[in-house]
């Protein structure tokens, strides 16, 4: 299966320094194709500037979040339609930021998942345990959760992927060992199975701390089949870094 590499700009960018690294990325991923597909998820307001910058590459480009409804009376959020008419593919929904900052459930995520469907998107839902819940041996159970409450029904392999993202790795520097991270994409892929029937095909991205150092040993891991980047998807070297390293 070709890996997907996601970038998760976060609430990082402005207008010109965005433009300036999707373009050095289209430029690397029209000078190199077929190492991987990409997407870039930048903020709202900058989706569409960098649609822009990426036309003619086969960058693709994804929302951080949506909305649980079509449309509304909801200040300050983007429905899933409007992401699909500006032209992204996908979006991101239950990320560990947005469930901590915001309080987002697995049934809220849930019903954004089924929105984001509805309106043709891919899903990249996300999943981890937290530090304390690993450490007292609850990572299965609170993910084996997260995954039978927030993904939609009536997903496909081609429109549902998910990320596992432990939260004690994401921009800390700290990752679990390959082997913990081969055994949680293993109960991920049965768990989406029993749950969803989606375990066949499914990708499954990893996330937290991935930089072009270790990049090549976690995507070769097997049943990793891409990876969700946050801080090293803020530069074009970073980036490329982790794309060319894709076995
Ligand atoms: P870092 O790559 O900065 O650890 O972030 C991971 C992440 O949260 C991607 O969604």
């Amino acid at each position: 299966m070709t890996k997907l590499i996601a970038g998760n700009w976060k609430m990082n960018g402005l207008v010109a320094s965005s433009q300036v690294l999707a373009h050095g990325l289209a430029d690397k991923v029209k000078a190199n194709p077929g190492r991987a597909d990409v997407a870039i998820c930048p903020p709202g307001p900058l989706i569409r500037d960098a649609l822009s910058a990426v036309s003619g590459s086969p960058i693709s480009v994804g929302g951080q979040d949506c909305h649980a409804n079509e449309s509304g009376a909801h200040t300050g959020d983007t429905s899933a339609a409007l992401l699909a008419d500006m032209g992204c593919s996908s979006v991101i929904l239950g990320h560990s930021e947005r469930r901590a900052d915001h309080g987002e459930t697995s049934a809220l995520v849930k019903n954004k998942a089924q929105a984001a469907l509805n309106a043709g998107l891919v899903v990249i839902v996300c999943v981890g345990e937290s530090e304390a819940e690993r450490d007292a041996g609850q990572a299965e159970t609170v993910i084996g959760q997260q995954i039978d409450g927030s993904l939609p029904a009536g997903g496909t392999p081609q429109t549902v992927v998910i990320a596992y993202e432990p939260v004690w790795a994401i921009g800390t520097g700290r990752t679990p060992s390959l082997q913990e991270i081969r055994a949680i994409h293993v109960f991920i892929r049965n768990r989406a199975q029993e749950s969803h029937g989606l375990g066949d095909g499914l990708r499954i991205l990893y996330g937290g701390s991935v930089k072009p150092g270790n990049a090549s040993e976690i995507l070769a891991i097997q049943g990793v089949d891409g990876a969700l980047v946050g801080g090293a998807s803020l530069t074009v070297e970073d980036f490329w870094g982790i794309i060319e390293n894709c076995p």
